[in-house]
């Protein structure tokens, strides 16, 4: 199922970006990071001071928000993103920002070859669609001690459906316009397993914001989990 899983995530995302490509789609700079859908949450003040840090943002898709980091936090960004249409569209609109470091890898085999990082992002990436066994071993070796990890994972969808009490995904629809949605496969947990899945992996999970759709009768509600790497001396180095 793992492989299997994978192999089905690439492809939809390779179709999706395929499709962007294709259409021209036009995609407006970030100004903020979006960590919720249909709400944006509390942005990138959670990340604490920037400049001059490592940043690397897992599944950054069209670098929107590893270009935002980089431009207007004066981070040293890397975005890593697997589907190779994804990449070309986020090297397309952000590939000559100084700062910014776009690289097409799966996260998996990145995280094992990298120098570690100050903070590691995923915004809806990486760790939404990486079976967490598979990808947290690299996400604690390429985060410094004292390090920080913010991801935004999906809690409930449009349906309202979710999340899983088990570490299994869940499909889920992929808009792509104009066309017949496709299928991914996304990691949909409740809290505590993220908090007992990252514990197990030597992230210490600090805060658990809910972030619920604004939009009327949409059940859609998202979480931004913060952890840390514990610092090998025990201090918080932030
Ligand atoms: C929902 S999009 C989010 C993109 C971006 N973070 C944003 O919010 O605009 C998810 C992206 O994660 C990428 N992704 C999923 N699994 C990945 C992995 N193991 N390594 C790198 N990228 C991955 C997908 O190809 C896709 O572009």
């Amino acid at each position: 199922m793992t492989a299997e899983t994978r192999s089905v995530n690439g492809r939809a995302w390779e179709r999706y970006g395929g499709h962007h490509l294709r259409r021209g789609t036009v995609m407006q700079p970030a100004s903020d990071i979006r960590w919720g859908f249909g709400s944006a949450g509390p942005g990138t003040r959670v990340l604490g001071p920037l400049a001059g840090r490592r940043v690397l943002d897992l599944g950054c898709g069209t670098g929107r928000y590893a270009a935002h980091l980089a431009r207007h936090h004066h981070a040293h960004v890397t975005g890593v993103e697997s589907a190779p249409a994804q990449h070309e569209r986020a090297v397309s609109s952000y590939g000559s920002i100084p700062g910014l470091t776009l690289v097409q890898a799966d996260a998996v085999d990145y995280l094992q070859e990298t120098a570690p990082f100050d903070v590691i992002i995923s915004v809806h990436g990486a760790l939404c669609f990486t079976p967490p066994a598979v990808l947290l071993p690299g996400i604690f070796t390429a985060l410094r001690p004292g390090g920080l990890l913010a991801v935004s994972v999906l809690h409930t969808n449009y349906l309202g459906e979710g999340p899983a009490e088990t570490v299994e995904p869940s499909p889920q629809r992929l808009q792509i316009a104009g066309h017949d949605p496709d299928t991914v496969y996304r990691w949909v947990l409740e809290p505590a397993l993220w908090c007992r899945l990252l514990g197990e992996h030597g992230l210490t999970v600090t805060t658990i914001d809910r972030i619920d759709s604004e939009v009327d009768g949409d059940p859609t509600s998202c979480r931004l989990i913060r952890a840390t790497r514990a610092p090998a001396d025990g201090r918080d180095l932030r």
